[in-house]
């Protein structure tokens, strides 16, 4: 109890010290004399084109963009899972996150992202919120640029930090990070993430949106960010994750929905690593 106190406390002392003599207003387009602008804003299939190399893709576990590749099938079941708990629940946005670093939330999510990305009547936005870890744009093998935390920040507009992968029917976008933030807590706490996230579900009513977010026994940015969450999925490590590491999330996580319990890195019935 005593760090859920703390974290609403980080949430109201966070609108007064985000971003001191920076500007605070969330932006989504350029200033009307900005280079190359896009006026009307961002849907869904419009953002910066991105090539992903299959080769760094599989060199970080991501397989779920190739129907070839058997490990991507137990991501295609993951996917049916959450596209069936999300619709029974009319829900829009699901964050992923673990007890502790490490359980493999990344690998997990970008994989999850990609399988949902090849279905053509599907829409998704994937956002790395892990601000102190952010990992997706590396993973990925993006060039920098502005990222979430710039958005947040006010230093960069919503519509240049939108990455749209060659995947799919380019229904497909990613809002990722470049650099750790060190004032992670108050950034996720703030009313600019509110309002980023209420921005994100009015441009795409009918898509999902997924968050890469931190370890929530860790920091408490999760603990932060869950009204802004229809649901959790917890991806717990064999090996590494305890029933108490697990109990421990669950009673942080509270009355926010847990849509499932992914266990990940378990040498058990798998085919090539990725059983679930
Ligand atoms: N199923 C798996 N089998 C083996 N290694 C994995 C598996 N999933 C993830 N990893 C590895 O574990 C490490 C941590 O994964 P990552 O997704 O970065 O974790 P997190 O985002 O939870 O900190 C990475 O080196 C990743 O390649
Ligand atoms: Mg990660």
């Amino acid at each position: 109890m005593e760090r859920i106190k703390e974290a609403v406390e980080i949430a109201k002392a966070a609108r007064s010290r985000l971003g001191e003599g920076e500007p605070r207003e969330l932006r989504t387009t350029r200033p009307a004399d900005g280079k190359g602008k896009r006026k009307s804003g961002f849907v869904p299939g419009d953002g910066e084109p991105a090539h992903l190399e299959p080769k760094q893709l599989k060199a970080m576990r991501i397989v779920a963009d190739d129907v070839a590749d058997p490990r991507s099938r137990g991501f295609e079941m993951l996917r049916t899972q959450v596209f069936r708990k999300m619709s029974d629940a009319s829900h829009q946005t699901l964050g992923i996150t673990s007890p502790s670093a490490g359980c493999g939330k990344t690998v997990c999510i970008l994989n999850l992202a990609l399988s949902i990305a090849r279905l053509p009547e599907r829409s998704i936005t994937l956002v790395d919120l892990d601000l102190r870890k952010p990992q997706i744009a590396s993973c990925l093998g993006l060039p920098a640029g502005p990222g979430v935390d710039d958005v947040l920040r006010g230093r960069a507009p919503l519509e240049d930090i939108v990455v749209v992968p060659e995947i799919g029917k380019g229904r497909f976008r990613i809002l990722p990070i470049y650099h750790a933030s060190r004032n992670a807590a108050e950034l996720i706490a703030s009313s600019q993430m509110a309002e980023l996230v209420q921005l994100l579900r009015a441009q795409d009513p009918t898509g999902i949106i997924l968050f890469d977010l931190p370890p929530v026994l860790a920091v408490d940015d999760v603990i932060s960010f869950l009204p802004q969450l229809d649901s959790v999925l917890l991806v717990v490590a064999s090996g590494q994750t305890t029933v108490s590491d697990i109990s421990n999330s669950e009673r942080l996580l509270g009355a926010t929905e847990i849509m499932g319990i992914v266990l990940n890195k378990s040498e058990e019935g798998a085919e090539a690593g990725y059983p679930y």
